[in-house]
């Protein structure tokens, strides 16, 4: 079973490595593999903004160059003031995750006040994929 709490902790520690000075918007997040490894991630800005990478895709990236590619859930820690809701991955997250991960990885969002569960699945149904190209 997922430890949650273990990966919501992961991914407020990544979420200190944030180089964010454009934005100010710290984000990191933490992908469990489904032999138990743990990658994290943090957002990487760039004066060309077009080339920003996000938390997400920085850990998945790391954990597919690593040689994990089976994972069962992701922890995503963005904006944690009282104001903040939760951080959603964007788009292009979206579709990165579902090259790599099934419809049924976890995602597990967190505010710094509660946390919220849903699946890749519910937040990007209908995707582009591999199985659309076959
Ligand atoms: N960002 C992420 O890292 N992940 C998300 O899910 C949403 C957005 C980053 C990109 C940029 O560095 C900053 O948040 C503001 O958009």
């Amino acid at each position: 079973m997922v430890n949650y709490n273990l990966l919501i902790k992961e991914a407020q520690n990544a979420r200190e490595y944030s180089y964010s000075p454009y934005s100010n918007f710290k984000v990191g997040c933490a992908l469990l593999c489904k032999n138990g490894k743990i990658y994290t991630g943090c957002n990487v800005e760039n004066a060309s903004f077009g080339e920003c990478i996000c938390a997400e895709r920085t850990a998945i990236v790391k954990a597919i160059s690593q040689g994990d590619k089976e994972f069962l859930a992701i922890a995503i820690v963005g904006g944690i003031d009282e104001i903040c809701d939760f951080t959603y991955p964007c788009g292009s997250c979206r579709q990165v995750m579902s090259e790599f991960c099934e419809s049924s990885l976890e995602i597990v969002l967190f505010n710094g006040r509660e946390r919220k569960l849903c699946t890749l699945g519910q937040l990007f149904p209908n995707s582009f994929d591999k199985k659309s190209i076959k």
